[in-house]
């Protein structure tokens, strides 16, 4: 398995058979050296509907006729948009010819907010569990810290986990490195860091944080690649 990290929350993992991005806001963030049009996909899965994450989805979708997996009203936003897309809700899980996908809790909001600047919500954000040849990844989107996220851990072995530990708008280092202590995976990649001013942290410390716990952690810069 291949997992290649665009900065922010974007990353794509490459199982082998299939290719599944998540939340691929590429075009907009100056530090990501990938161009979507470059980027091939079989399934574009989107954790909430904020622009850095929602990105260039639609027209990645299009292109590569990957159908967008993600939360309700979220999935018909896109729909409405020409993109094909899957709704399903918090808890639930689904199979998918690359496995398994179940939305998970997260705790933020979920808006697009259109040209005129109004902000129209679109259901709840959401976390996602994929279970891929025998190997689970969770990614938490964007999140505050929560205590259930003791109960992904019990119900899930997590064998990676990408974290948001930017701050701001989500958990922080310390408020992460707890959630690595509840959600116990093998290994952890920090996202959501070092893109815009406001979440500008010392990834270093969080590293060093984790590996106190005896869990590997992986700092990725845009563009690096994970075997996995
Ligand atoms: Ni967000
Ligand atoms: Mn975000």
């Amino acid at each position: 398995m291949k997992i290649t990290y665009f900065g922010h929350s974007a990353c794509s993992i490459d199982t082998g058979t299939h290719t599944l991005v998540i939340d691929p806001f590429l075009s907009g963030n100056p530090h990501c050296p990938v161009k979507p049009e470059a980027v091939t996909c079989d399934y574009i899965i989107l954790t909430h509907g904020h622009g850095d994450h929602l990105g260039d989805a639609i027209p990645m979708a299009q292109a590569n006729q990957s159908p967008i997996i993600t939360t309700y009203e979220l999935a018909s936003y896109c729909e409405s948009k020409g993109a094909q897309a899957h709704g399903m809700g918090i808890g639930g899980a689904g199979a998918f010819p690359f496995g398994k996908i179940k939305f998970t809790l997260a705790h933020h909001s979920s808006s697009i907010t259109d040209e005129s600047g109004n902000v129209h919500y679109v259901g709840n954000p959401a976390g996602v569990i994929l279970d891929l040849d025998g190997k689970t990844i969770y990614h938490a989107g964007d999140t505050a810290l929560f205590l259930d996220m003791k109960l992904i851990g019990e119900m899930h072995a997590i064998d990676l986990a990408f974290l948001p530990i930017g701050d701001w708008f989500t958990m922080g280092i310390e408020d992460a490195a707890k959630a690595v202590e509840f959600l116990r995976p093998k290994h952890v990649v920090p996202v959501h860091y070092n893109t815009f001013p406001p979440i500008e942290v010392d990834a270093s410390r969080f590293k060093s944080l984790v590996d106190d716990m005896g869990v590997a952690c992986s700092l990725m810069e845009p563009g690096a690649v994970l075997d996995f």
